[in-house]
């Protein structure tokens, strides 16, 4: 593999100075001799043609490690906090919030010109300990509309966008209305999402309110469901005037998987509804992916570049996020059900574990590249395409279903 680079660390590192991020301990980058920091990075290439990239970090290593946060600050312009704000990070008991990673990361983001998503306001997973013994149908309400008070108040004004719901649809529920049978359903009966997204919107009125779920990126027949359960929740909603801008798609992908028309027809119809999509959580599963390091980061790639590519070709597609950044700290390899059966470790992120990156790093950039009438355009930081600017859908207003 020749597309090797040196990580301009020291440079990177001396712009990620604040508050002592750049500090601590610190191996250095193997020196390469394909450089993709500045206008070369995937930060420049997707701000030239308006778009937000990303990645999912980890408090921890943005302030202990030099090459995660000079690579996440090299690479980004968009990031969000991978478990920093969830329920269970955020509320160790019941009347107590801590919010010092969450913190640390915005500080981490507006340090470095970036923007940031909240991850997640209401979801079945990531609940605490006290959750189970102390909520229930008469005080479920209280403690999801005081939790988004809390919360999305105390970063109101300052974020890109709230996963307002995450993971609501679960086919296998043997419901009509695809509702994953959560705690909040339990509680609070299918009118909990309308009740998270009204309190997401009181809280901060500026940011872009998400539904966030997986499993809807193929033509498989059961993400093809999936993803039509997910479509006729969104339209009730919208039905309802509930304040919804965007969908995510967490793009969770295995290494084989074909994009296919029906996310992109997913994503038009979205578009037609007026509402942005993120991929908001992309990395591929390459477990099942045979040969050298060389053929499996092949196959990455491939998958990078088709899926990616389909997406941005969708003007409603206005960010791109990774889970992670680096192939050392995906939870790819933490997850048991996730491991590769020869017990080697996972390439799934665009910077393999030395922070070189790999070539799904550059079929990423590609991918950027071919977003719709830039094509060929010079890659430089250009004042007029502003990524934060609110998408609007071309043409079709709105168009309001009945429930
Ligand atoms: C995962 C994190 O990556 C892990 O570190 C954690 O142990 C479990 O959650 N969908 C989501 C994310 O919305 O929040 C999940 O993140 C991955 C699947």
């Amino acid at each position: 593999m020749n597309r090797r680079r040196f990580l301009q660390v020291s440079a990177a590192a001396a712009a990620c100075s604040l508050q002592g991020f750049a500090e601590k301990k610190h191996k250095a980058a193997a020196p390469s001799l394909t450089d993709v920091t500045g206008e070369r990075s995937l930060r420049a290439h997707a701000e030239a043609r308006g778009l937000l990239v990303g990645c999912a970090v980890v408090p921890e290593h943005l302030d202990g490690e030099t090459d995660y946060a000079a690579t996440v600050a090299a690479q980004s312009n968009i990031l969000v906090p991978e478990n920093a704000m969830k329920w269970q990070a955020l509320r160790p008991a019941a009347d107590r919030f801590d919010f010092r990673a969450a913190d640390e990361i915005l500080m981490f983001a507006e340090g470095h010109g970036q923007k940031l998503r909240g991850h997640n306001l209401c979801w079945h997973e990531a609940l605490p300990s006290w959750f189970e013994s102390t909520v229930n149908a008469d005080n479920a309400r209280r403690f999801l509309t005081e939790h988004i008070q809390t919360v999305a108040g105390r970063y109101a004004g300052k974020l890109h966008s709230w996963d307002v719901v995450n993971e609501a649809i679960d086919i296998h529920s043997g419901r009509a209305d695809g509702l994953r049978k959560s705690p909040w359903l339990e509680f609070l009966g299918p009118g909990y999402l309308e009740i998270a997204f009204q309190a997401a919107k009181q809280a901060d009125p500026n940011a872009l309110l998400t539904y966030n779920d997986y499993g809807i990126e193929t033509d498989a027949p059961d993400q093809t469901e999936k993803r039509a359960q997910v479509l006729m929740l969104v339209r009730r909603l919208v039905a309802r005037r509930v304040p919804i801008d965007a969908v995510g798609v967490q793009s969770h992908l295995a290494a084989g998987d074909k994009p296919g028309a029906g996310l992109r027809d997913f994503v038009r119809e979205l578009g037609r509804m007026g509402l942005q999509v993120f991929v908001t959580e992309m990395d591929v599963n390459e477990q099942k992916l045979e040969g050298s390091v060389a053929e499996r980061d092949a196959g990455v790639a491939e998958l990078y570049k088709d899926y990616l590519t389909m997406m941005l070709a969708e003007p409603n597609v206005t960010a791109v996020l990774t889970w992670g950044i680096t192939d050392r700290y995906t939870w790819l390899n933490s997850d048991q059900k996730h491991l590769r059966p020869d017990g080697k470790p996972q390439r799934p992120l665009p910077f393999d574990s030395d922070y070189q990156p790999a070539p799904a790093y550059f079929a990423m950039r590609d991918a950027l590249d071919s977003r719709a009438g830039k094509e060929g355009a010079p890659v430089k930081s250009s004042p007029d395409a502003d990524p934060y600017a609110p998408f609007t859908p071309k043409g079709a207003a709105p168009k309001l279903m009945r429930q």
